[in-house]
């Protein structure tokens, strides 16, 4: 029974209510334990739109994941939502104008993602140039028969140029592992001294790897004629959001070689139907979606989005803050 000041008639103290859309690792539930009475909506898969906003009615704040849309429909069903804590570092799944047009403060997992995500990135681009996957079929399906001198030819990566596009932490991580490879970095990024045009990027690097979020602006960013900019060499890698890539034009510029290979971890739909054509063809690598699924990872972010949710409950200053909340970080900083 609750009484005033946030205690129970009792004398117990009153927790917040706290819908959790999915199961996060346990470290992150731990920390909701004391003080939130939390409700884990789905246990397994992506639960309905309409079960979002069911579960959504009366809690003080929602722990979302990427797959969640967190619009004004789930808002409306919680007027005393206070907070919206992303699990990831983007935060295109939620409406940003409607949140800050109800102060409700939403927050992202920077940061502790960065350097497994670039090491995933990394995974691609070394996959696709040199055709590791194509090679492990060949493999496994007994159609190796003898070392050919012109067999699952690649493209090299050392001595290459590495074209960096949206140079926030993940693009830098990125980029310094390239410097190990002994690639020559360029990169577009417009604001940040030494960008350069997107167009001359696409022109001249042999790797390209994407790392904007996804808003207005960038979507299909590379589209159809920015496709026809890169080398017939060119290896393409996206571990930002799908939609940053025009997957048609993507899927058709891999037929007609006009890029050689690409290394995709996003899609503009998730799941990617295994019909679609990008599902056809040997010059891509598809991952779904795991870049920073490494066990440390996945485990700190939610702690952070725990943290983050805790904070604005208690009427704190989150770490995180994506909008409200005193929020420093740039609503393109999603990565
Ligand atoms: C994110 O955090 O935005 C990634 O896409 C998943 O970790």
């Amino acid at each position: 029974m609750k009484g005033v000041n946030g205690k129970a008639i009792d004398g117990s103290k009153k927790k917040w209510r706290v819908l959790v859309t999915r199961r996060i690792p346990r470290a992150g539930l731990e920390r909701l334990e004391p003080d939130c009475d939390y409700r884990v909506l789905a246990e397994t898969g992506v639960p309905a739109q309409a079960d979002v906003v069911r579960a959504a009615a009366g809690v003080d704040g929602i722990i979302s994941l990427l797959t969640e849309r967190i619009d004004a429909a789930v808002m409306d069903a919680a007027p005393g939502l206070k907070v919206v804590a992303n699990y990831a570092v983007g935060f295109d799944n939620i409406d940003l104008d409607e949140a800050a047009r109800r102060g409700v403060v939403v927050t992202n997992t920077p940061g502790v993602l960065t350097e497994t995500t670039a090491d995933f990135a990394w995974a691609l681009i070394l996959a696709a140039a040199r055709r590791v996957i194509e090679g492990d079929d060949e493999v496994r399906a007994g159609r190796w028969r003898t070392w050919e001198p012109e067999g699952l030819l690649g493209v090299d990566i050392h001595g290459a140029v590495l074209g960096v596009v949206g140079f926030g932490r993940i693009g830098q991580a990125v980029a310094r592992r390239g410097e190990g490879f002994g690639m020559r970095v360029i990169f577009h990024d417009p604001g940040r001294p030494g960008s350069i045009p997107l167009e001359e990027l696409l022109r001249t690097a042999d790797i390209i790897s994407l790392h904007v979020p996804l808003t207005p602006s960038t979507r299909h960013l590379i589209d159809a004629p920015r496709l026809k900019l890169c080398k017939p060499t060119a290896v393409l890698v996206n571990t930002s959001r799908g939609g940053v890539i025009d997957q048609d034009a993507l899927a058709e510029a891999l037929v007609s070689g006009t890029i050689f290979a690409a290394g995709l971890d996003v899609f503009e739909t998730e799941p990617l139907p295994p019909t679609h054509p990008l599902a056809r063809l040997k010059n891509v690598v598809l991952a779904p979606h795991i870049a920073s699924a490494s066990r440390a990872t996945r485990d700190r972010m939610a702690v952070m989005a725990a943290e983050n949710l805790l904070a604005v409950l208690r009427g704190e200053t989150p770490p995180n803050p994506v909008v409200g909340g005193s929020a420093g970080g740039s609503r393109n900083d999603a990565d």
